[in-house]
């Protein structure tokens, strides 16, 4: 142990007494080798599966078993409109209107669905804007995009870069790049909370000054929602999208979320794909050849609900409207700050720092640390088998940790840097 971080015991004594009654129990924790359980710090890569998806999905399977093809009508929460029970507590995780939300997809698959619409360049607007630390889905999605358009990738892309020995992008910087590109930007494309720096931007602020130009503000917010508060109506965002099987916990590749700013909805001239889960449910089965299209971020679905990749995400839905975001807010405050303490115990001395925001207010469960002159893979590697700590890294110098306010304990966070402590040589 390392003598200058508070007592182990200082940190179990900071769970039990903790205002936030745990939910911990409801999870499956890993086991570690030896006895124990693993500190899963890696919930903003994949969120751990809560104890009641087995139980959801046998009930799905046990529906299909028994009702074949009727279980569209009658299971016990009927398929053919089962994407209707996500919405409500979707939209209430990134504070929009129930109409401005669809879950559907897959995260990249919706970003596209949603450019197909909303980024319709012009020989004289058509820059995307993203952050260079963009993940390389949407740094891939946006540059295939712009190609699609006959755009050379390499011009169209417009990449926001921190300051020189900065690590985050300040939003005074981002206001004025966009003042600067004016009208030749088309679309801002940026990553709610960055996946790399765990930076949580002004979306209120960003969306503003795109709309002050002409273009057109979109987020990716696959490390923000089921993270940090969002009120996408009210800041006026465009349109977004995220994945489910980060913070919302609801398994790998499970059914993604999109939202379209109600002043979009209805509207017949914003070009989409169509299929036939796009048309109004009231005459969806009427079989015409010509879609409906209903007013509802609904006109961007295409196909009928997954069902096993939904029925997780419902039930995690369930479980954040029991707890709800504002309380697991707070405790994840509480987390991040009591991790980012001992972080800075030991970076004394160690080739190592926090590079997430100091200020709470620019950031959510996510501590990233980045490591001078060492290989985060092998590093990461052994906090795992010698110390059962699941991080994950990120190339080039990034391990990032999570806790996460559902499972994650401040103990867990003891155990990140007491283990950080004996790993990394100080200089
Ligand atoms: C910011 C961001 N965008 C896009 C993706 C890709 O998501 P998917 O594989 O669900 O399309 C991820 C996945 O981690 C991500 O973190």
């Amino acid at each position: 142990m390392n003598e200058q971080l508070p007592s182990e015991e200082s940190a179990r004594e900071a769970d039990r007494t903790d205002v936030f009654p745990s939910r911990r129990d409801e999870f499956h924790l890993l086991p570690q080798a030896g006895g124990g359980e693993i500190a899963y710090l890696a919930g903003n890569s994949l969120g751990l599966q809560p104890k009641i998806m087995r139980g959801r999905l046998e009930q799905e399977l046990d529906d299909w078993a028994q009702l074949g093809v009727e279980g569209h009508g009658e299971a016990m929460r009927p398929w053919v409109s089962y994407h209707e029970l996500l919405r409500e507590p979707a939209a209430r995780l990134v504070g929009a209107l129930p109409h401005e939300v669809v879950m559907m997809n897959t995260l990249t698959v919706n970003l596209h669905l949603m450019m197909i619409s909303f980024y319709r360049p012009t020989a004289k607007r058509h820059l995307i804007v993203i952050e260079d630390s963009a993940f390389p889905s949407d740094s891939y999605a946006v540059r295939s995009q712009a190609a699609l358009h006959g755009f050379d990738p390499d011009e169209a892309i417009v990449r926001l870069k921190p300051r020189d020995g900065e690590f985050t992008l300040r939003t005074e910087d981002i206001l004025s790049t966009l003042r600067e590109l004016g009208d030749s930007v088309a679309l801002v494309l940026l990553g709610g909370v960055n996946y790399y720096t765990g930076e949580l931007i002004d979306i209120e602020a960003i969306t503003a000054a795109g709309h002050e130009q002409g273009a057109i503000v979109a987020i990716d917010l696959a490390h923000a929602a089921g993270n940090v508060p969002l009120k996408l109506h009210e800041w006026g965002v465009d349109w977004a999208a995220w994945c489910t099987y980060k913070y919302i916990n609801s398994g790998p590749g499970a059914t993604a979320g999109a939202f379209v700013h109600e002043r979009h909805l209805g509207d017949k001239t914003i070009p989409k794909l169509h299929g036939w889960w796009s048309t109004k449910p009231e005459t969806r089965f009427q079989m015409e050849p010509v879609v409906d299209e209903p007013h509802s971020a609904d006109a961007w679905a295409m196909s009928n609900p997954p069902i096993l990749a939904m029925a997780p995400v419902l039930a995690s839905l369930e479980m954040f409207d029991e707890v709800g975001l504002d309380t697991l807010r707070e405790k994840s405050v509480r987390l991040t700050a009591y991790l980012e303490s001992l972080l800075d115990i030991i970076s004394v001395g160690r080739p190592m720092r926090v590079i997430t925001p100091r200020n709470p207010e620019r950031r959510g469960a996510q501590l990233s640390v980045q490591f001078d002159n060492i290989d985060v893979g092998p590093l990461t590697e052994r906090l795992r088998s010698e110390y059962g700590v699941v991080a994950d890294a990120r190339q080039p110098d990034v391990i990032r940790f999570a806790p996460i306010p559902f499972y994650s304990t401040f103990h867990d966070c003891w155990r990140v840097a007491d283990a950080l402590a004996q790993l990394v040589e100080t200089r």
